[in-house]
Parts: structure tokens; sequence; C-alpha cells
């Protein structure tokens, strides 16, 4: 019996075991993207095999109606409201992360509030529903309204997100706000290194100018709309914001940028991945058994489509590839790809897990996506990153500081860089060798990372909360936080020391000067005479 059926026969029997204590447990995840999903999809599936009951949320069901105690209501509309006319390659370099959120943040009250008009999600809350919950998991990143279910349910919250947490929830929480630590993906410098200190001065307004947006604007108009379906007693959301019980964050040490955080942060990671790789189509298998000189595979994501690309930067990586001896598999939205030379095969939709999986495959071009990161380590693939926004950036700098990829600009993509990338991390094996350690470190850990999340949801369950990991940083006002009140003080006494000691210094002198004036004057005089 393998690891993973072991595994699976202990959730069922504790599963069982656990019947007489089953739970039922609100999720809303609303974030239009399937590389969030696929993250929540992991462990709501693993909550369920428990033997809880979950009323999830989500833009993308599963819509299996063998599902038992798992219902769901779908928001799919919400794709169409969030991505419309946003072409993220276009605004890369134009606008840093938090402006591109600011520019798109009005869109999230009208998101916001579909969702709670949806006929399903209203039932949840009218008057007469009779719905009883024990717990909201929610995810943790620009939706603080749906926070006010927790209040009408007067249950606890667990916060959980797909990637590293933004900035405005580390401030919410009371962990530190380092605005240049390599850890926060959403500061404006993310260079791989030390930055300057003028990089710094940067990083720190830009930071703290957000947290005021944030907190004076965007929290606000969510505060509204939660009055406006909740009642005007409901609390402060910024307050229910603080009191999350847990948050699963999805980093793992060795692939992230590690930082302090207070202990209601548990790591979480890898959920999403397949522990039976599925077979490929006959016509692939074939095509990827045939490449014995290797094969590359390359894909934005879900989010960054090809035809975002310019014709220039789409016919540089086709001049690249036609040099290469590779078999390249590239997942590419459109029917046809003008000028694709032979080696290249285009697919609308890739197995991207099986593929990965493949013997043959050499390295995968991809955007830094963090659910693509893991998948490319589980198979050890030596990756090229081509980021284009939120936290793919840092992403692919981890991965270039522990050597296992490369990393290109997207924007000025040349045909010569991208052959000589992968020409390296092919012909160094290098590149593979410390992707094989890095997989055997990841793998090294004494519990697996979905047991543990279930065992602290059940934790938030049996306890009615978790207050006891909450810090009292949290309650501070933002000037505490770090002592910079202390620090303003301290440095305002200096000067002001420095300042009253340097003005007495300086009439001192000028008195000394005075009094040999005179001296030297009377000596003279007395000479004279
Ligand atoms: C569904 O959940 C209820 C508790 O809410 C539980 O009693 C029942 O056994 C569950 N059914 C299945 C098939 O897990
Ligand atoms: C947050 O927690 C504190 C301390 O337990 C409590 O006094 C306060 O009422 C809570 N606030 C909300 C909005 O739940
Ligand atoms: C890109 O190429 C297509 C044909 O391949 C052409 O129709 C289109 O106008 C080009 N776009 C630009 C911006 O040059």
């Amino acid at each position: 019996m393998s690891r993973c059926s072991i595994f699976a026969a202990l959730i069922l029997v504790a599963g069982v075991l656990h019947q007489g204590r089953a739970s039922r447990i609100l999720c809303i995840f609303p974030m239009p993207s399937l590389s969030h999903q696929v993250v929540f999809r992991g462990l709501t599936m693993a909550l369920r095999e428990r033997g809880h009951e979950l009323v999830v949320i989500t833009t993308d069901p599963i819509n299996d109606p063998t599902l038992k105690n798992y219902t769901e209501i779908d928001i799919n509309f919400l794709y169409a409201d969030f991505t419309k006319d946003v072409d993220w390659i276009a605004t890369r370099h134009k606008v840093t992360w938090n402006e591109l959120f600011q520019s798109v943040a009005p869109r999230f009250i009208p998101m916001s509030e579909r969702v709670l008009k949806h006929p399903d999600v209203k039932k949840l809350y009218s008057p007469n529903s009779g719905e009883k919950f024990d717990l909201l998991i929610i995810e943790m990143l620009y939706w603080p309204s749906f926070l006010s279910f927790a209040k009408y349910f007067d249950v606890p919250v667990i916060g959980m997100t797909s990637f590293g947490l933004p900035l405005q929830m580390h401030y919410g929480i009371g962990n530190p706000i380092m605005p240049s630590d390599p850890a926060h993906w959403d500061t404006e410098i993310k260079a791989l290194g030390k930055l300057s200190l003028w990089q710094r001065l940067q990083n720190f307004v830009y930071a703290w100018r957000f947290l005021y947006y944030y907190r004076t604007v965007y929290l606000r108009g969510h505060q509204e709309i939660s009055r406006k379906y909740f009642g005007t007693e409901l609390p402060d959301i910024a307050d229910i914001e603080r009191n999350v019980s847990l948050i699963f964050i999805n980093q793992q040490a060795a692939i992230s940028f590690v930082r302090p955080n207070i202990p209601k942060i548990i790591d979480i990671g890898g959920f999403h991945i397949s522990k039976k790789i599925e077979p490929l189509s006959k016509n692939l298998q074939k095509t990827l058994d045939a490449a014995t000189q290797g094969f590359v595979y390359m894909s934005l994501g879900t989010n960054v489509k090809s035809v975002m690309l310019s014709n220039e930067t789409r016919e540089e990586f086709l001049a690249a590839f036609s040099k290469l001896p590779y078999i390249v598999i590239w997942k590419f939205e459109n029917e046809v790809l003008p000028g694709r030379p032979d080696n290249v095969i285009i697919m609308k939709w890739a197995p991207q897990q099986s593929i990965l999986a493949h013997p043959n495959i050499k390295a995968f071009i991809y955007q830094g996506g963090l659910q693509s990161t893991e998948e490319a380590i589980s198979h050890v693939v030596p990756v090229i990153g081509l980021p284009v926004f939120a936290d793919q950036d840092t992403q692919v700098n981890k991965m270039v500081s522990l050597g296992v990829g490369k990393k290109l600009e997207i924007l000025t993509l040349n045909r010569m860089d991208l052959v000589d990338a992968i020409n390296t991390i092919v012909l160094d094996g290098s590149y593979k060798q410390r992707m094989l350690k890095l997989r055997d470190l990841m793998r090294d850990k004494p519990y697996d990372s979905l047991e543990n999340a279930v065992w602290w949801t059940e934790h938030v369950i049996r306890h009615k909360g978790a207050p006891h990991l909450h810090s009292t940083t949290a309650n501070d006002p933002w000037y505490q936080r770090q002592d910079m009140d202390l620090i303003f003080l301290i440095s305002a006494a200096i000067l002001t020391t420095l300042t009253i000691s340097l003005i007495v210094l300086y009439k001192l002198l000028l008195y000394s000067i005075h009094v040999l004036k005179y001296k030297l004057l009377v000596s003279k005089k007395e000479k004279v005479c």
C-alpha cells in the first residue's frame, strides 16, 4: 500500500470515528481564477471526506451530484465582471501591483453585491432560513464584506489564501510590515538581493500609502455594503478581520522568502498536486514518447492568455523555438499560430501535470504561478520564468535564487536570450540536480500539509475560535506597531538636544571671540601707553 492510500484510509477511518462531531462549514471563495480555486478545493474536499458538511460559494464548482454533504453555489459570473478588458501583459511595468489593484478596486463592490444578491446566497442569510454553521472559511484577499457572515452566524473565521498573504492582511492581523523584505510580493520594487536606501524609501512610502488607502477607502466601501445587507448593528469589519482565528497561507518555506509570522498563520501548500497522474491522450503520449531528444513545455497559465503577447514577442518565441533540437508543446489559446515551426505543437488546453511527469521533458517555460512552480518541483523540471503580474516576480526570483531556474523579461524578450536560457538549463545538469534536492527537501517534513490543515480547522471548530493565537499587536495603532512613535520621539529628542547644544556652542564661541578681541585690544592699548 502506498503512502497516499494509507493516508486516504486514515482519513476515512478518522472520518467515520468523527461522524458524531460532524460540523457544517460555510466557505466563500470569490476570486475568479482557477489557480486560486484548486487550492481551496483541496481543503474543502478533505473536510468533506472527514464527514463534515460543506456549503461552498465558488466561481469554479465541481458540479458532481454524487458528492454528498457538499453543496456548491456557482458564482462563475464573476469571471466576466473581473477579467474583462484586463490585459495583464500590457499593464506590466506601466503600473505597480497596488496601482493596478486600485484601478480595478471599484469592481469589487458590485462583484461582492452580485454574490450577496444571488438567490441561493440570499437564502442563507434570509431571516427564516434556519441555517446554522460552525465555521466560516473565507478567501483572505480583497473580500472583507463577506466577513459579515461570521457575525451573522456567530461563528469563528478561518482565512485562506492561495499564495502569499497581501500587505493589508499582514497589517490587519498584526504581522510586522517590512516593505523591502522579499516576502512581500506586493511592494513596488522586488529585485533579488539587497535594495538601496532610495529603493527602500520608495517601498516604505508605497506600502504605507497602500495601507492607508485600504484602511480608509477600501474597507469603508465594503463596510457600507455589509451594513446594507446585514443591518446597521454589524460591527466594524476591520475588527472581524483582525479577529480571524487562523489563516492558511500557501507558502512553503523551502520555496518562498521566509518572514516572521504570528502563530495564527499556518503554512499550507501542494494540496492540488495530483497523487495519481492522469494518463495522456494517445496522440500526445505518442508524440512525447517519440521526442527522444527531449521536449520543452510552455504555458503562461490561466490568467495570462497567449493572445496578450504582442506580435513581436510571439515572433521571438517562434524564432527561438525553431532553433531548438527539441519538440515544444505550447499551451496557446488560438486555433492557429502564424509562422509555427514544425517542432512546435500548440494546444488550447494542456494536461499540465501529466506533461510535466513525462520523462522526456527538459524544461518548463512559464509565468511564475505558484501552483505551476509546485508542480514543476514535484516533477523535477527546471523552469524559465517570464513573470507577468502579482506574486509571479517574487516566485521566479526565488527559483532563480535556488538555482533551479532562469528569469527573462516578457516585455523585452529576444530570441538569443531565450535560446541561451533553454540551452543552459537543459545542458547544464546542475539545474536538474538542484531541483531534485529541492524536491527531496520539500518532501521531508513531519506531517502532510493537508492533514495538518484539516487538524487546525477542527481545532478551531472544537474551541469555537482561537483567541489564544491572537497577537495584541493587531490591536495597536499603526504608529505603535514597530515603535514608530518612540523612534520619532527619540529622534526628535536627539535632534532638539543637538540643535540646542550647537546654538549654545555657537554663542559660547562668539562670546569667547568677543572676550579675546577685547583682551587683545586692552593689551595693545597697554603697550601703546
Ligand atoms: C452528512 O453530514 C451529516 C451531518 O451534517 C452527517 O450526519 C452525515 O453522515 C453526512 N453524510 C455523509 C454521506 O457523509
Ligand atoms: C474581537 O475579539 C475581541 C477579544 O476577544 C472581542 O472583545 C471583540 O468583540 C471581537 N470583535 C469582533 C468584531 O468580533
Ligand atoms: C499581428 O499579426 C496579425 C497577423 O498575424 C495581424 O492581423 C495584426 O494586425 C498584427 N498586429 C499588430 C499590432 O501588428
